[in-house]
């Protein structure tokens, strides 16, 4: 079956349960959901709110309603982004951004002229929360910060950086793709008005589900206008949530599967996979570090950081290890640059990228004992 390492790209294997949902449902229901009103529709409704539910207890966010599913996190985060700025708005944002924010910030400084500011990091990754103070103006409409860099997998102050937000009233988005189901988050006391989430990477719920926490009163004017299956006269998207920014058939099927993985979380324990995933981590580091030849980035203590390491073996290009890895050793991780240009300047990486691997709660010790064995045999 050959050695996964590269959960932070997505998770695999998923809980058995997650599978067996979406095969479930696709097999016994195949409903739409928020359209008819014979049983099955109900029974696939239920589905999608017991969902936006348990996704939103798990970010200790009680309106279920303000819970909006998307298909991904760059879905989600493009919706909020260009839901809240307007022409000419001022950003903060942080120097480990993945294209998922980066791009989308890039492409509204070009057509409306919003104005971006970054806020520096050190060269390990780490943000210091009170650096966001000097970029902060008047016309500064939002600050987006990811949670956990996908390159160092550091972990950002967000809960000081979101009580800065909220002292000047400036709302806080964080793309939680690394990050959720993979430590504690609670909006409300990590003071994040927005949450961008992705269903297939912590969460170990199916590819083609993320969403939207809205913990705030912002308007966000709905990137999608469509059918909602209510309300059908009325001419324009509805202003009531979750139909004002979910739009379209729903991926109900993948909500099913979603829905069985955040389950599977409560079950096991995010703190308990925070744990286990940590200490992974800190095996990983140590073993790492007696590699002949090899760089590590970022902080180097999994106290600070997620399951991400990047790495480098001096004078070997990063794609050529991966490659051997795959082909000899069939052990599967990332090379290359990986979607995050800025993090990689921080690094010093942008032209030759790294090596990355993404331990996930279903990776043991062992596998990171014959990653470093291959390694060494190079
Ligand atoms: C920090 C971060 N943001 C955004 C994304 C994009 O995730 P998705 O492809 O699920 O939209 C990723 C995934 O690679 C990521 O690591």
């Amino acid at each position: 079956m050959g050695i996964y390492l590269d959960n932070a790209a997505t998770s695999f294997p998923k809980p058995k349960e997650v599978a067996t949902a979406v095969y479930d449902f696709m097999v016994n229901n195949g409903t739409s959901s928020g359209r008819g009103s014979y049983k099955k529709a109900m029974q696939s409704d239920y589905i999608v709110y017991e969902c936006r539910k348990l996704i939103g207890k798990l970010f200790n966010f009680d309106n279920p309603k303000k819970v909006i599913f998307t298909s991904n996190v760059t879905d989600s985060l493009n919706i909020a982004m260009r839901g809240i700025l307007k022409e000419n708005d001022h950003v903060i944002t942080s120097s480990l951004e993945h294209n998922a924010v980066w791009r989308c910030l890039k492409t509204l400084e070009r057509d409306i002229n919003i104005k971006i500011d970054t806020v520096e990091c050190s060269k390990d990754g780490i943000t210091n929360p009170q650096d966001i103070k000097k970029y902060i103006k008047k016309d500064t409409a939002l600050i987006v910060f990811t949670q956990a860099s996908n390159v160092l997998g550091t972990i950002q102050p967000i809960r000081e950086i979101g009580a800065i937000a909220r002292e000047h009233n400036i709302p806080f988005l964080v793309d939680s793709a690394q990050s959720a189901g993979a430590m504690k988050i609670d909006v409300k006391e990590d003071n994040i008005d927005i949450l961008a989430f992705t269903g297939h990477k912590s969460l170990l719920g199916p590819m083609g589900t993320g969403g939207l926490i809205i913990n705030t009163n912002i308007d966000i004017k709905p990137l999608k206008a469509g059918g909602t299956g209510g309300d059908s006269a009325y001419e324009y998207q509805p202003d009531y949530y979750p139909n004002h920014l979910e739009t379209g058939t729903s991926n109900v099927s993948g909500i099913a599967g979603l829905r069985e993985a955040i389950k599977f979380l409560n079950k096991e324990g995010i703190e308990n996979i925070h744990n286990k995933e940590k200490e992974l981590t800190k095996y990983a580091l140590e073993k790492l570090e007696t590699v002949k030849d090899i760089e590590i980035y970022g902080p180097k203590d999994c106290e600070k950081m997620l399951s991400v390491i990047s790495f480098n073996i001096k004078d070997k290009r990063p794609e050529d290890v991966g490659s051997i890895l795959d082909q000899k050793y069939d052990i599967m991780l990332r090379a290359g640059l990986h979607c995050a240009p800025t993090a990689h300047s921080v690094i010093g990486t942008k032209e030759r990228g790294t090596l990355r691997i993404g331990l996930g709660y279903f990776n043991e010790k062992e596998d990171i004992d014959k990653l470093v064995e291959a390694l060494n045999n190079l």
